[in-house]
């Protein structure tokens, strides 16, 4: 079996990790034991590009036990857990292909890898592995790592195509990959139909919010383990990701300043008590800052020159974008490394500032990505939807489609049967009262 992972004796941990997450995810675990019965993705090939973590584990056994040839790849050169990537091996017979830290070459050749499967189902994390198959198949060699380039030139055009035209269709599960796919869409370029795992309410309401709320928090400290109360938190974004960390900052006694570009979004966390402005005015008042926006260069030289000595800058957003680090890396005297994670840059100007995890998903890169008990939702939708592509992508277009409703009311009514939470319904009169326009007052 080919593979590519940091070290197979790491397995045995590996497994025990693996399955403690397991534990706190019951709503995959029906699904695998159906999935095990019934095999909805036999015979089919399934290229997955995940962070490669305790509970991405559990969803591909779980893909695996419906009857699907599963690879996997990173997609984050820095959030791979190498004891989990061991026990997929040695365990499942998993062919994987992630290093915690690997560089961009080998992260894009690990992409490869699983792009050689010739997969029917592509499950993506930000979309790479769908972009770099549609950069192969639409020549668009300017736009890939070089190596990935040579291997698409050498392969015969005909070859290119069928390539693509073996995929039914692909999942993407965050913000930033939905965002990428929406604008493939709208460019025209997009060859198969893919579902927006993100956009289903059991995700992001949950994911995105509780999920990135806590472990970003996690990252933070586990990174620094400096004291939080009493001091100044800066977040950018108030999307669902920023209104948790947002929240579990406050949480924790921190002053939080939210900065946002749009005004709904800037109003909420006004009324949700936070003090609302832009970057420019919270750069000399924060001690921890954490971008959660999807944009690129969110704090700039101009606003790192501004903070304090000693500031700390964190990423949690999906791409090593949001901070400008080449800026940073310009504008400063000297860099190194203080402790695990952490990175001191000394300014122009005298001021030193830590840099968290590389700027890279600081709750991946210093922590263990989201508790299992909430990517049981997530991941749960990746199974359901996986099995929906497969049934349904031959009277699907080449679009961006949401999860199937039914599948997200399924997954919220299992979670809930899980917790051992029971919810009331609606009497007769109720529905037909909810659903007439004639009675009033
Ligand atoms: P969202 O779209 O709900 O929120 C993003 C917010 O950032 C929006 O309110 C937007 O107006 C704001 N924004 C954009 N540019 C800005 C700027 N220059 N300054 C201040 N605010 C700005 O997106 P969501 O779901 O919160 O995701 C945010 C990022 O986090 C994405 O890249 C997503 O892929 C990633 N993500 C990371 C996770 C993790 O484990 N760390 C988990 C889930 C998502």
């Amino acid at each position: 079996m080919d593979y590519d992972i940091k070290d197979m004796t790491l397995a045995d941990e590996g497994r025990l990790r693996i399955e403690w997450a397991a534990l706190s995810m019951p709503v995959l675990h029906k699904i695998k034991e159906r999935f095990s019965k019934e095999k909805p993705l036999q015979g089919l090939r399934l290229s997955a590009c995940l962070h490669v973590t305790t509970e991405t584990a559990a969803l591909v056994t779980t893909l695996k036990a419906g009857g699907a040839e599963v690879v996997l790849c990173a997609s984050n050169p820095l959030s791979t857990q190498d004891d989990v990537a061991a026990a997929l091996v040695a365990d499942h017979e998993i062919p994987v292909y992630a290093v915690k830290g690997e560089d961009h070459k080998t992260y894009y050749s690990h992409i490869l890898s699983a792009l050689k499967h010739k997969p029917h189902l592509t499950m993506d994390d930000g979309a790479d592995l769908v972009s770099s198959t549609h950069f192969i198949a639409l020549e668009r060699w300017d736009d890939l790592e070089p190596s990935v380039a040579e291997w698409g030139k050498a392969l015969p055009p005909e070859e290119r195509k069928t390539f693509l035209s073996n995929v039914m269709g692909g999942t993407e599960e965050t913000t930033t990959g939905v965002i990428r796919l929406r604008s493939m869409e709208r460019d025209g370029v997009l060859q198969f139909p893919v579902i927006s795992v993100n956009d289903a309410d059991t995700k992001h309401l949950f994911d995105n919010r509780y999920g990135t709320g806590q472990s970003t928090i996690d990252g933070i400290i586990r990174a620094t383990n400096r004291l939080l109360a009493g001091s100044t938190f800066v977040v950018s974004g108030y999307g669902w990701c920023g209104r948790g960390v947002a929240a579990r900052a406050k949480g924790h006694g921190a002053h939080v300043i939210v900065c946002e570009v749009d005004p709904l979004r800037a109003l909420e966390a006004v009324m949700d008590g936070y003090r609302v402005m832009p970057i420019a005015e919270a750069a000399p008042l924060g001690d921890f800052f954490c971008t959660l926006t999807g944009d690129i260069n969110v704090i700039r030289v101009e606003h790192f020159l501004q903070m304090k000595d000693g500031a700390m800058i964190a990423n949690s957003g999906h791409f090593d974008v949001e901070l400008d680090i080449p800026g940073l890396k310009e504008h400063s005297v000297s860099q190194r490394k203080i402790r695990e994670y952490v990175e001191e840059y000394t300014l122009t100007n005298g001021k030193r500032i830590y840099l968290l995890g590389e700027g890279r998903l600081i709750n991946l890169a210093a922590a263990e990505g989201h508790p299992s008990s909430v990517m049981d939702m997530s991941f749960a939708n990746q199974a359901l939807s996986a099995e929906y592509m497969a049934k349904n992508h031959a009277q699907m277009d080449n679009k961006v489609y949401p999860v199937p409703e039914e599948i997200d009311r399924q997954i919220a009514k299992l979670k809930l049967d899980s917790l051992g939470v029971k919810i009331d319904t609606l009497t007769d009169e109720q529905r037909k009262y909810l659903a007439s326009w004639h009675m009033g007052t």
